[in-house]
């Protein structure tokens, strides 16, 4: 059977059981900061699990792209070891909401592996939770397993958590055995690639909260997940899922590019190389087409070691060239059927790969100089171990694994300190532990929910009115501010890019500020900044209200917030539109902030948007609104329709069934459940305010409109009047050629002005060298400037020395608080009284807390304490003095 038929026949069984085929979810969740990919079936149905949202369906399936290279589920470093670990797998799942339990989803397991694929039963083995004796009851009586083949484990093997927090609960694995004399059953969980595990069926019925007690949730689900490629493998009778036809065109890639052969050996170092490649090209793909963009931080920063770790490998087949980026085309080629998202996306991905390793190969080159550099420090110092900080810097920042730095050590004789490696890694492994604690906190849950009517999802009512009757249904009190739900909704929660609304809450006793709108699964939650006493207008602590039962308010968006808003939502698709035109098609949509005062539209392009461009898109976006068309927003139609229609999708976000879509005719349509204008020309103005860089391939554009916009600019037109005015230029004459005109002759002036400063003081010095003291026929001169900086005293030395013939001088001056000492000895007076001015500047220059110094006829040094003049010139003085008298 060809792997697309196995991945069809799963769908095909699990729809004549009623279950709804659905998309995979992408591989980047949308919603969850607890989490940095998609690792598993179940997380885009979180939310029904916690009972925060639902769906029209009760039984679901499909097939998920999952990735597992971070937090609690990561199988990074086993890729390419072994032959049945990857980073990136599809996950065949199917998914009961509290339909279904455990005896539906054992008996069926069993039935699709041994009747529809025929799997030899004496070779299957079935795990279940120590304490299950349910399940382990069903398999013995819902199936034909050899009872004997039922095994129990513990919490390590047989309970199921998707990671720190979240759902979670015990379950029941399905295990193969594949010797060759039928001896599997010691190395069931034994991390043994004669056995593997092919299905796990979890009993979802709990909640892990962060101070890791369970929660038991309101019911009890069914979510199971199956490797595709394990029971490709199986079901293909290889030994290995690499050696399925998923794998055998990525191979035939690799060596069209190096002329190496993949053999199929468990231990061959040129095989575990291909095998890398060909599992990291796989979640290199998949993330970046759903958005993920390589970087130094979260998700980025693990593509980014992804990329690395392939790009190494790939030294061991001799292949010191970008190798990755060639591989999209062909994941795209042979999986673009099933996900066709990687066909729209592949000349972006290819771009981002390449530009990625072409990149860490010059950062691969310099991490070897770096190394020799520390080993060669290492043998002049006679030391025997490179450090733990410089083994975790060449990890860390030059992408050296540790057993390379060993593999380069041992090379040259040296050792490594492993154990200091290990604690740099592991205080590394803490800061991001602590981040992604500190960013689950934001979306928090602290508070308890007080519900007065039975919870479900808020009806949305604010694409028609900003005004509504309705009914707190549900408060909790969060830190200082009070949270509500109610039965209806004006209010739009932040989703999407777009802010949550501000507003009013009125009720019969107590008025409430919105400051927030936030989700909460399918529930719309109000937050409130002040709650006022309706009777007194004073303030109220939210401790203070005590709700029974729920109560009737009228429900108020900000009118002027929400229709700012609007301009910028609707601006954004003009811009995003725009720029598609202007630069490429290349241009995807990455993100997007979309509040009342600003827009921000970040987007995939390859260089800086130069001045010309910004001006024809701004241009561009400014002659839509003109032509003010009216828009059309089509409501709750399919996803695939809306995508054959050509509606644009943000790659990355997590679409429902249904959608819907904002269209400007003839200019933008995009999936979008943001509020927008009615009409474009509502926008009034558009003003890009700056374009710049976030990361490698993205650019990010801020801009306003409406009212914001005209103020920005009639504010800067107001200055500009101002400046006529001052300057008295006529209308028709340019200010800038004013002002160019103006600083060319300040320079003048500036010139003419140092000139007659310097003469004026050569003149008084010329006098006043005459009265110097002389000792020993030697004349001293020391003189205090105002005012003058190193330039004038410069040129003033440098006349006066010329002058002084047997004598020596020193010039201190003071401008804008720093201090210049020039020093200078005629030629006789170096010669026949042994005066060194560079010697006596450098003397005197201590007492200025400055330095300097120069050679015995000229010398100059700068302080930075005026106050220390005075001194400065005594020190000098007195020193010349001694000199002559000795
Ligand atoms: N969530 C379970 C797993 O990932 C079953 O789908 O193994």
């Amino acid at each position: 059977m060809k792997s697309s038929d196995i991945r069809q026949s799963f769908l095909d069984y699990f729809e004549k059981k009623e279950h709804t085929i659905v998309r995979s979810a992408p591989v980047i969740p949308a919603e969850d900061p607890t989490l940095l990919f998609t690792n598993a079936g179940m997380n885009q149905f979180k939310d029904v699990f916690l009972d925060k949202g639902s769906r029209p369906y009760s039984r679901a399936a499909d097939t998920q792209k999952c990735i597992r290279a971070s937090g609690k589920h990561n199988d990074l470093e086993d890729v390419g070891r072994d032959t049945y670990h990857h980073t990136f797998f599809e996950m065949l799942g199917n998914w009961s909401f509290g339909d279904y339990y455990k005896k539906e989803a054992i008996a069926w397991a069993w039935e699709l592996l041994t009747e529809v694929w025929s799997l030899p039963k004496e070779r299957l083995y079935a795990t279940v939770y120590q304490d299950d004796d349910e399940s382990l009851e069903i398999w013995k009586t819902a199936t034909d397993i050899d009872p004997d083949h039922i095994m129990k484990f513990g919490d390590k093997d047989n309970f199921w958590e998707m990671g720190e927090t979240g759902p979670c609960g015990p379950c029941s694995e399905i295990h193969i055995d594949l010797t060759d004399d039928l001896s599997g059953r010691e190395l069931v969980n034994a991390d043994d690639h004669r056995v593997i595990e092919l299905w796990n069926l979890v009993f979802i019925q709990y909640n892990r909260k962060a101070d890791r007690s369970l929660e038991p949730l309101p019911k009890k689900h069914v979510d199971t997940g199956m490797g595709f490629e394990r029971i490709t493998a199986v079901l293909q009778s290889k030994g290995s899922n690499y050696d399925t036809d998923i794998f055998a065109p990525l191979f035939d890639a690799i060596t069209a590019h190096t002329g190496v052969a993949y053999t199929a050996t468990l231990d061959g170092e040129r095989d575990m190389a291909m095998r890398v490649i060909a599992d990291h090209a796989r979640t290199l793909t998949f993330a970046i087409t759903d958005g993920a963009v390589p970087g130094n931080e979260g998700r980025g920063y693990v593509l980014r070691r992804i990329l690395r770790r392939a790009v190494r490998y790939a030294r061991k087949l001799d292949c010191n060239q970008p190798v990755l980026y060639r591989l999209v085309g062909v994941i795209a080629d042979t999986m673009g059927a099933v996900f066709p998202e990687l066909k729209k996306q592949q000349a972006t991905v290819e771009k981002i790969v390449k530009s990625e390793e072409e990149s860490f190969l010059v950062t691969l080159g310099r991490g070897i100089e770096i190394f020799g550099e520390i080993a060669a420090a290492l043998k002049a110092s006679k030391e025997k171990s490179i450090s733990g900080e410089d083994a975790f810097r060449l990890y860390d920042t030059y992408g050296f694994p540790l057993d390379l730095t060993r593999l380069m050590a041992s090379e040259e004789g040296l050792g490594v300190d492993e154990k200091g490696f290990g604690a740099c890694m592991k205080e590394q492994k803490e800061r991001a532990r602590k981040d992604r604690k500190q960013k689950q906190q934001i979306t928090g849950d602290e508070g308890q929910w007080q519900w007065f009517e039975q919870k479900g999802p808020t009806v949305f009512l604010g694409y028609e009115t900003l005004e509504t009757e309705a009914q707190i249904i549900g408060v909790r009190i969060a830190g200082s501010q009070m949270q509500l739900v109610l039965d209806q909704t004006p209010f739009y929660a932040e989703s999407g890019g777009q802010t949550g609304d501000r507003g009013r809450i009125e009720g019969e006793n107590y008025i409430f500020d919105v400051i927030d709108t936030r989700k909460d699964g399918d529930v719309i939650v109000h937050v409130a900044g002040t709650v006022y006493d309706r009777a007194t207008g004073g303030e109220v602590t939210p401790e203070s209200i005590a709700f029974s039962q729920a109560v009737q308010v009228q429900a108020q968006v900000d009118k002027e917030t929400r229709e700012a808003t609007e301009r910028n939502h609707t601006a954004t698709h003009l811009l995003h539109a725009a720029l598609r035109k202007v630069l490429g098609e290349h241009v995807q949509q990455k993100g997007s902030l979309v509040g009342p005062d600003r827009l921000r539209f970040d987007f995939s392009h390859f260089e800086k948007v130069s001045a010309g461009e910004l001006e024809a898109v701004e241009a561009e976006v400014n002659e839509r609104i003109r032509e003010a068309g009216a828009l059309v927003k089509h409501a709750d139609i399919p996803y695939e329709a809306a995508l054959e229609k050509g509606a644009l999708a943000f790659f990355g976000d997590k679409y429902a069934d249904r959608v819907r879509v904002v269209e400007v005719p003839g200019v933008s349509m995009e999936l979008c459940g943001g509020t927008h204008v009615s009409n474009v020309g509502q926008i009034g103005l558009f003003k890009i305010m700056s374009e710049s860089s976030i990361a490698s391939g993205i650019r990010r554009i801020e801009a306003m409109s409406g009212k914001a916009a005209e103020e920005v600019l009639w504010g800067d037109y107001q200055e500009l009047q101002q400046v006529r005015q001052l300057l008295r230029t006529g209308g028709e004459e340019s200010v800038a050629a004013r002002v160019q005109e103006l600083l060319e002759e300040r320079k003048i002036l500036d010139k003419k002005l140092q000139d007659m400063k310097l003469s004026l003081l050569l003149d008084k010095a010329i006098g006043e060298l005459e009265q110097a003291d002389t000792v020993n026929g030697c004349r001293i001169f020391v003189m205090k400037y105002d005012d003058s900086g190193a330039d004038t005293l410069r040129s003033l030395g440098q006349f006066l020395r010329e002058k002084i013939g047997r004598g020596v001088g020193l010039l201190a001056g003071e401008e804008q608080g720093k201090v210049t000492l020039v020093g200078f000895a005629g030629d006789e007076a170096i010669r026949e009284c042994g005066l060194n001015a560079g010697e006596l500047v450098k003397k005197a220059a201590a007492m200025v807390q400055g330095g300097g110094g120069g050679k015995p006829g000229f010398a100059t040094a700068g302080g930075k304490n005026p106050a220390g003049i005075p001194e400065s010139m005594k020190v000098f003085e007195e020193t010349v003095r001694t000199k002559l008298q000795s």
